[in-house]
């Protein structure tokens, strides 16, 4: 396995477990609905899509579903797997695009998942001011996945094998281990920002309000939380 050279190519690999991807996936949207629930009239953003996984358990429960994303084979996953939804949309963002090629104020809730430790603090304070400006009135901005300063890869590996136990049997982990071990090379070589509550605020204190709320992922030492523009 040659090492990727940056985060989005290292989740372009297409080695990853789908089913498993998916399954989570659909496990976020509930857990995320009961904390910050959608209404049919809401227009979503998913922003860093990755392929699309959120679609299947959110197409139909709202009113229209935008996911950008930056790595061309993710696009192609989402792509495909949304062909068969009404009023979802992907949107291939270039190398250096990001949040300025999408229309202002209209999104009532924007979800960025699992994607700022992939970038710099700077880009994330510019990433996150500028989805600001594309939420609508009254709009939120879900930022989820945050991961702590401290955490270790073995403890959340803890919590993917209960997650495939209660959804696949501990034997599917297996494909998954497989995917993680090939792929440690290269996630050691690439940075990983991490956030306390306190540094989080500091970061986003001049454009949001912060809420936090339980991480809706399967990832229990993770942090998430809803912004508002203040
Ligand atoms: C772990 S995946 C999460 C995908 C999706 N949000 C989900 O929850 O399934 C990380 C995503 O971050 C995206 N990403 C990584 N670095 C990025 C960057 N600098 N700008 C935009 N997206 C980036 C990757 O392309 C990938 O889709």
């Amino acid at each position: 396995v040659s090492p990727a050279v940056d985060w989005v190519e290292y989740w372009s690999d297409t080695g990853y477990d789908a089913a498993f991807w998916r399954r989570s996936l659909q496990d976020y949207a509930e857990r995320l609905h009961e904390q910050v629930p959608f209404a049919e009239t809401d227009c979503v953003l998913d922003y860093g899509a990755g392929p699309g996984f959120l679609a299947p358990p959110l197409a139909g429960r709202v009113a229209e579903l935008c996911l950008a994303e930056r790595s061309a084979v993710l696009c192609d996953h989402a792509r495909e797997l949304t062909a068969g939804l009404e009023h979802v949309t992907v949107v291939r963002l270039a190398e250096h695009e990001g949040p300025e090629v999408l229309p202002h104020r209209a999104f009532d809730v924007v979800v960025v998942n699992s994607v700022l430790q992939y970038l710099t603090r700077e880009e994330a304070r510019e990433v996150l001011a500028r989805l600001g400006e594309r939420l609508a009135p009254d709009g939120r901005l879900v930022v989820s996945d945050l991961v702590p300063p401290g955490s270790s890869l073995l403890p959340e590996l803890r919590d993917v094998v209960g997650a495939y136990r209660r959804w696949f049997g501990v034997w599917a982990f297996l494909k998954h281990l497989a995917w993680e071990l090939g792929k440690l090379p290269a996630r050691r070589k690439l940075p990983l920002t991490r956030y306390d509550r306190a540094g989080f605020e500091a970061l986003v204190q001049d454009g949001f309000s912060v809420q936090w709320i339980d991480n809706p992922t399967i990832c229990r030492s993770r942090q998430a939380c809803v912004l508002r523009p203040r």
